[in-house]
């Protein structure tokens, strides 16, 4: 009998243990709403320097360079805040960009990661928060 209690135990363990790999291996890239961005904000020069003037206002003091005023404790951030400089941001995918400027650190795995991202969804307009997405696509090199 102990022995059928015992190998029970175990493979509820193992059971347990093998859910939290396979927790731990999924790809923790959060579900985001499917949108497209809409055609005429693609590569629009309006667009992108409304969206421009918009992260100067509202985004530079964390995420720009230091010379577009970016606060010395952003430094600190844990997760940083990107410039948005790298190239991989041209490629990104605009629904992510829209939903993280939406709903910034509200929302998982960014809230336990403790980030500062404020979420702008009540602040901006749905044309503004494509504006800005056109120009971080523009603004990556
Ligand atoms: C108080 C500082 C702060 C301000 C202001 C701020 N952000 Fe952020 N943002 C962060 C930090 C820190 C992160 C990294 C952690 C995270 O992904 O949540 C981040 C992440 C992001 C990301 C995700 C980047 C990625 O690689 O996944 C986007 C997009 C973004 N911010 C856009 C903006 C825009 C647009 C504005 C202005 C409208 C803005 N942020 C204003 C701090 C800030």
């Amino acid at each position: 009998m102990r022995g059928a209690k015992d190998f029970l135990r175990i493979l509820l363990r193992l059971t347990i243990l093998a859910t939290l790999l396979l927790y731990a291996c999924s790809d923790n890239q959060a579900d985001y709403p499917q949108r497209q961005m809409p055609e005429t904000f693609k590569k629009n020069p309006a667009a992108v320097s409304a969206g421009h003037e918009l992260f100067r206002d509202k985004c530079a003091s964390c995420h720009g360079k230091p010379s577009e005023g970016r606060f010395e404790r952003a430094e600190f951030f844990n997760p940083p805040a990107p410039d948005f400089t790298d190239a991989r941001y041209r490629e990104a995918d605009p629904a992510y960009l829209y939903w993280r400027i939406e709903t910034g650190k509200t929302v998982e795995p960014y809230r336990s990661q403790g980030s500062v991202m404020p979420a702008w969804g009540a602040h901006l307009s749905e044309e503004q928060v494509w504006q800005i997405v056109a120009y971080l696509q523009a603004r990556a090199h």
